[in-house]
């Protein structure tokens, strides 16, 4: 392995403790306590998974997590009923509605009605605005992107200057890292599935953010000698015995999986110069960059 490890659970954590100390202080001087709402729209496994460890870190961390579990079919109407009394909640300080929303309901009309002060996910059109255009800054920014580059930091990759290449364009993860990307001084390509000749494109490289979605895509052999490759990618593929035959749980009798990347792991890192693993890399770092724009949005509202 020549490639230097980015170990998102260690940044993860000092990121998370930094947040605890700041809460704890909050405190003790008479403050209120840091408040998160979280909205799940019907129970998709992944969903409710993601949003119990964004309870969990609120715990650990000093601060309040209002959980409001909703049903799958509810209303537009409802829904942003319920905006509307987290928006007017002075305990609230941060509203986070996980995403996606079932196809019913209209997301965008959804993330513009939360309270610029509470959107602690950046996904409003404000923040996101803010983000695309120059001399402007945003509340908060996304929080798995602003994790990404938050890795790239902590690992001491040069980003001004350098040629980033962004794979996939999601409203969660790429089009926000790309704007980020251009915010530090990047030169920034964003390839998509309508792009031609990815690894040309990918070899160009310095820093390449992959968040398209597909197992172990990009291969050793599209990256640049050197690069930092950060991967957000999280994909279940059969897990497979030495003699490459699918395993099954002997808990549940269902077929086991393994998660990957978008990054062909095992190839990239003898060839790039940084890399983040799957699990352990972005992953915690969403997270805890949330806890950081849950406490910012507390000191915004209550300084
Ligand atoms: N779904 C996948 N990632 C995210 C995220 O960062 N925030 C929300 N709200 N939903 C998501």
């Amino acid at each position: 392995m020549t490639a230097q490890l980015i170990d998102g659970n260690a940044i993860a954590q000092k990121v998370r403790d930094e947040v605890k100390e700041k809460v704890a202080k909050r405190i003790a001087v008479g403050k209120s306590q840091p408040g998160l709402a979280t909205v799940l729209v019907g129970e998709r496994v992944d969903s409710a998974t993601y949003v119990s460890m964004k309870q969990k870190a609120c715990a650990d961390l000093g601060m309040t997590s209002y959980h409001h579990p909703v049903p799958a079919d509810i209303t537009q109407a409802d829904l942003e009923k319920l905006i509307k009394e987290l928006n007017a909640d002075p305990k609230v300080h941060g509203i986070l509605v996980q995403l996606p929303l079932p196809s019913h309901l209209d997301e965008e009309r959804v993330l513009q009605l939360i309270s610029i002060e509470k959107d602690v996910d950046g996904f409003s059109p404000i923040n996101l605005g803010r983000l695309a255009q120059k001399g402007r800054e945003p509340l908060f920014v996304p929080c798995t992107p602003y994790g990404c580059i938050y890795l790239l930091k902590e690992a001491g990759v040069t980003i001004k200057g350098a040629n980033a290449v962004v794979l996939g364009r999601s409203n969660i993860v790429g089009m926000p890292a790309a704007l980020l990307l251009v915010k530090e001084d990047a030169t920034v390509t964003v390839v998509h599935s309508r792009t031609k000749d990815i690894p040309a494109v990918l070899r160009q490289a310095d820093i390449v953010i992959a968040a398209i979605g597909r197992a172990e895509m990009v291969r050793g052999d599209w990256l640049k000698p050197g690069a930092a490759v950060i991967d957000v990618g999280i994909n279940g593929i059969p897990k497979l015995d030495a003699e490459g035959k699918q395993m099954i749980s002997a808990k549940t009798g269902k077929p086991m999986q393994r998660l990957v990347g978008d990054v062909n792991f095992e190839e990239a890192k003898e060839v790039a110069g940084f890399i983040t693993p799957v699990p352990g890399g972005v992953g915690p770092m969403t997270i805890a960059m949330l806890m950081n724009n849950t406490f910012r949005a507390a000191e915004i509202q209550e300084p």
